[in-house]
């Protein structure tokens, strides 16, 4: 009997052996679901140009269709011809190379309006693409090895925070999806940062890594950066405040005065360290019984962190989570867009 690979075992690969990436370069052919490292999260991969794989990646995730994928490829000639700069001024392509050429590989997606070799399927029905190259070298060598783009989602169920180890993607798609690529934890650990390139202004759609700054003195003019949620329009599906939500009662956002309330209680408590620190100065140690994760007060290192630690918190008995935002917002712009949604 066929029960379909939604009742499938998850075979567990490591990046290190090379007959496990041949056989992950092998399932992606035949068009299965491989969950793959990238310097950002785990992706959930299928063949980009196959709308029965892509299908799948929306079942195994239970993401809903209007929400597109990124197309992920090993070269900046490969990802141009994904994109049709024909129809659009010459302005929207130097910004392309300009872009590509600075930041890939690397955390940044770049949308612009798609080729028509691009399933509907892949862009939920857009005219954009968005297109990526990743920076990690064994993932980087199963895209040279295709013929095809990947779409990569994050490899998480829809909702659920973005999977930075092989356990994490293994926790909500264990017999979902046909095989995870483990190459131990990702080095960013917060997805790439989106940015529009089309319209007559550059805007970002998700905060990343990358920030403003750094992409304005990239392409020398003024880029708009996401506002506040609620203001903008949902042109970017991801952008829907269910997001990244750890599987726990209650999601509390404190400020260095709210933790007080919750310093005795058996929450776990999720904080920069410097911050912990002053305020056990004041308060005390916390309950014996009481988790608390803190997380590194460098911005890189805390966001590389974030999502394993919302996991984390999934595992105690209580299930309430009160996170003490950071202060010093330097750095900080994507963790705290990142924290806002899981607390919604
Ligand atoms: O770092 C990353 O970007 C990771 C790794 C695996 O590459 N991928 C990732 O994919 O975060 P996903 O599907 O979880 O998030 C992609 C985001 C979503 O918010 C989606 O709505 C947006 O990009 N997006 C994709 N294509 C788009 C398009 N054509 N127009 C607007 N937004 C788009
Ligand atoms: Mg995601």
């Amino acid at each position: 009997m066929n029960l379909g690979y939604h009742q499938s075992k998850t075979i567990e690969l490591k990046a290190s052996k090379k007959e496990d990436l041949l056989l992950a370069l092998d399932l992606l052919k035949q068009g299965r679901l491989v969950a793959l490292p990238t310097e950002t999260v785990y992706g959930l991969a299928a063949n980009g140009l196959s709308s029965s794989a892509i299908q799948k990646v929306f079942a195994a995730k239970n993401r809903p269709a209007n929400n597109p994928l990124i197309l992920h490829t090993d070269s900046i000639l490969k990802a141009h011809k994904l994109l049709d700069f024909s129809q659009v001024s010459p302005l929207i392509e130097e910004r392309f190379f300009k872009l590509a050429k600075s930041f890939w590989p690397g955390p940044l997606t770049i949308i612009a309006p798609k080729d028509s070799s691009i399933p509907k399927e892949a862009t939920a029905g857009l005219k954009q693409a968005a297109v990526r190259i990743p920076n990690n070298s064994r993932t980087l060598k199963i895209l040279s090895g295709l013929d095809f783009p990947l779409v990569m989602p994050s490899a998480n169920l829809s909702t659920r925070p973005s999977p930075t180890c092989a356990s994490h993607v293994l926790k909500t798609l264990a017999g979902r999806i046909d095989a995870v690529v483990d190459d131990g934890p990702c080095p960013v650990g917060i997805e790439s940062t989106v940015v529009r390139i089309d319209k007559d202004i550059v805007e970002i759609l998700r905060p990343g890594m990358f920030d403003k700054n750094q992409l304005e003195m990239c392409l020398e003019e003024k880029i708009l950066s996401m506002q506040k949620i609620d203001d903008v329009a949902p042109s970017c599906p991801g952008q829907s405040q269910l997001h990244y939500s750890p599987d726990v009662f209650e999601v509390k956002l404190c400020s260095d005065e709210s933790i007080d309330e919750r310093w005795s209680c058996d929450d776990v408590i999720i904080a920069r360290t410097r911050d912990f620190l002053a305020k056990e100065r004041f308060l005390g140690p916390r309950p014996v019984n009481a988790i608390t994760l803190l997380l590194n007060d460098d911005p890189a290192r805390y966001g590389q962190q974030l999502y394993d630690a919302l996991y984390r918190s999934e595992n105690s008995p209580d299930k309430r989570l009160s996170i003490l935002v950071p202060k010093d917002t330097s750095g900080f712009t994507a963790i705290l867009d990142r924290i806002g949604r899981a607390a919604s």
